[in-house]
């Protein structure tokens, strides 16, 4: 933070400062005049800082940014900068039909726009509600400008009668009440609005929290950023210092390329095991690392992160909520406990110029209770584990969330420790999954494992959250309430289920989840990580002719343009679900040179 500022050549000064090409030169200034900034100001070499606004009416979870804008701007005037906001395409996870997901690469393309075509010379990144943190990232890291990550926070704990209620969670808890009648509707609103008490994004450690966690753990935010609910005054004074820092970054040249290397991913993933974090998070960051340009695979989240155990104990896998964690130490006390067991790269640079193991060096010790140590953790072994076999090429698994009920029903059957086998119930997508789970005639037992497709990234255009399926009414009062669940759709990140998903290639891409059959035996094996149709080669082979002679897994018809493109460009989970076009361009904001 301290360098001393070097005069660089600046790329706004391409729009706003060119001799040599009055004409263009006033044609570009004058109508940023017409609301009250001075030739003076825009032509005096001062940094354009671009804030990328992802708050608004329909974006709830990140609605306070608008505010806290107001903070990030005098941060950059105080810091000899200018401010120039801008919105972003409104992506609000729980508000989007058919998914939220389907938006992340529309506003990703979006801001790859803004950033490349404006004269911007940084960027603040004000981040949130699920996608709009990988969105803003991996704009960020294809144009590869100066860019500060500034997260809004969750929101206050919620509570109801004396207890916590998250986001999600209570959902996915009450909607099992509900089904057992132990509560009726009312009371069932009642509850999740109790999760809800304030401005901010889920409180719980879902897709929100992890990715700003992860931001922070890439080095892409100031330490100790993610973690502030956003009602607190420090959400507040962390605004201002981004806005400061932002203007330091342009004039050090201090770029995504510079953070955002394998390192500093291989300290993500083992923040995410160890902070619980969402099985989202390996789609958006395998997205991101294509952007930039960096190696990264799925199989990298098994042998990096599963052995590292669950320090955080947070809702879903836990018991608290954002406030305690924040005032546990947040990323920075959890990252200082890694440290101590050699698990982060410790010189991997972040934003504020220095390398994390020192930003992290002072950060609170665990309390033992919200932030639990290394050596007494909540879980051992609570990284991913990737799965692959005739079902798909690969399928992942958050071990921190396996109940013991699951555990014990499943997993510790005497000689076959780690493995289960069950008949598969198919469900074609999340409407015919509610249509039918009650349905007496599918037999539904603790002996069955539950599918769904159709639900990947072309399938339900972005990719459903639903493979967390509840078993049916009749099991849950039977005192059943997780059977196995499989799909080539996402989960919340706030659901505490075991499921295996993330499937690819999706049914919707001719994946083996499309050949699957209601009544199949079905063998998933956590020893070897395989997952399989228990059928013979000539069988598999037959059903695969079929589905090609039937024109392949169909899926319904787009309702949008978007879904159209979306579609025809994106890939599969595995790899980031990116638009795989934008995968070829890197560094687009161009060379600047030195003045
Ligand atoms: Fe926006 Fe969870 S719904 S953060
Ligand atoms: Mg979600």
């Amino acid at each position: 933070m301290d360098k001393p500022v070097t005069r660089r050549k600046l790329r706004s000064s391409e729009w706003f400062n060119d001799p040599h090409n009055p004409a263009m030169t006033a044609l570009y200034l004058e109508r940023y005049l017409n609301y009250g900034l001075t030739r003076k100001e825009l032509q005096a070499g001062k940094p354009i800082i671009g804030i990328a606004q992802t708050g608004n009416d329909l974006s709830p979870c990140n609605r306070h940014h608008l505010e806290l804008a107001q903070r990030v701007r005098e941060g950059i005037r105080e810091a000899g900068g200018i401010a120039m906001e801008f919105p972003m395409h409104p992506i609000q996870e729980t508000g989007k039909r058919p998914t939220a997901a389907l938006d992340r690469n529309l506003a990703y393309l979006g801001l790859v726009e803004i950033l490349f075509s404006y004269p911007l010379d940084g960027v603040v990144l004000t981040t949130g509600c699920d996608k709009t943190t990988p969105a803003c990232l991996m704009a960020a890291a294809t144009v590869n400008l100066p860019a500060i990550v500034l997260s809004g926070g969750p929101m206050l704990n919620g509570w109801h009668e004396g207890e916590r209620t998250g986001s999600g969670t209570v959902i996915w808890k009450s909607r099992e009440r509900m089904a057992a009648g132990e509560i009726d509707y009312e009371e069932f609103m009642d509850i999740v609005a109790s999760s809800a008490p304030s401005v901010g994004h889920c409180n719980t450690m879902g897709t929100a929290s992890t990715m700003n966690a992860l931001a922070e753990a890439l080095g892409m935010s100031l330490p100790g950023c993610a973690a502030i609910p956003a009602p607190y005054r420090e959400r507040g004074q962390i605004a201002y210092q981004t806005g400061l820092r932002a203007v330091q970054m342009v004039w050090e040249d201090l770029k995504p390329s510079d953070i955002l290397t394998r390192q500093a991913f291989e300290n993500a993933i083992v923040v995410n095991s160890a902070i619980g974090g969402s099985t989202n998070a390996p789609i958006h960051l395998n997205a991101l690392a294509r952007h930039i340009g960096v190696e990264l695979s799925i199989d990298d989240w098994q042998s990096v992160g599963h052995k590292i155990p669950l320090l955080v104990n947070m809702q879903p896998a836990g018991f608290y909520l954002g406030e305690e964690f924040h005032r546990a130490g947040g990323v920075p006390s959890v990252v200082r406990e890694l440290t101590k067991h050699g698990k982060i790269h410790n010189d991997a640079l972040t934003v504020n110029g220095r390398g994390i193991g020192a930003n992290c060096a002072n950060a609170a010790l665990p309390d033992g209770e919200v932030i639990k140590t290394y050596d007494g953790p909540l879980v051992q072994d609570a990284g991913f584990l990737v799965l692959r076999g005739n079902l798909f090429e690969s399928a992942i698994m958050k071990t921190s969330v396996i109940s013991l009920e699951f555990r014990e029903r499943y997993l510790s059957t005497p000689g076959d420790l780690n493995a289960f086998e069950g008949r598969a119930i198919v469900f074609e997508g999340p409407e015919d999954y509610h249509a039918r789970i009650d349905d007496e005639a599918l037999d539904i037992d603790e002996h069955c494992i539950l599918f769904v497709r159709g639900t990947g990234p072309i399938g339900y255009p972005g990719g459903a959250e639903v493979v967390n399926m509840q078993p049916p009414a009749a099991l849950i009062k039977r005192g059943i309430h997780s059977l196995p669940c499989i799909g080539d759709g996402r989960q919340s990140g706030t659901s505490g289920s075991p499921s295996i998903l993330n499937a690819t290639p999706e049914a919707a891409a001719d994946g083996g989840l499309a050949i699957l059959k209601t009544g199949d035996k079905v063998r998933i094996d956590l020893n070897v990580g395989s997952a399989n149709i228990l059928i013979s080669d000539d069988e598999l082979a037959q059903r695969r002719a079929e589905l090609k002679a039937h024109g392949g897994f169909k899926y319904p018809a787009h309702q949008t343009p978007w879904q159209e493109l979306y579609r025809a460009t994106v890939g599969q989970q595995a790899t980031g679900a990116c638009l795989e076009l934008a995968t070829r361009y890197h560094d687009i904001a161009g060379l600047v040179g030195v003045a």
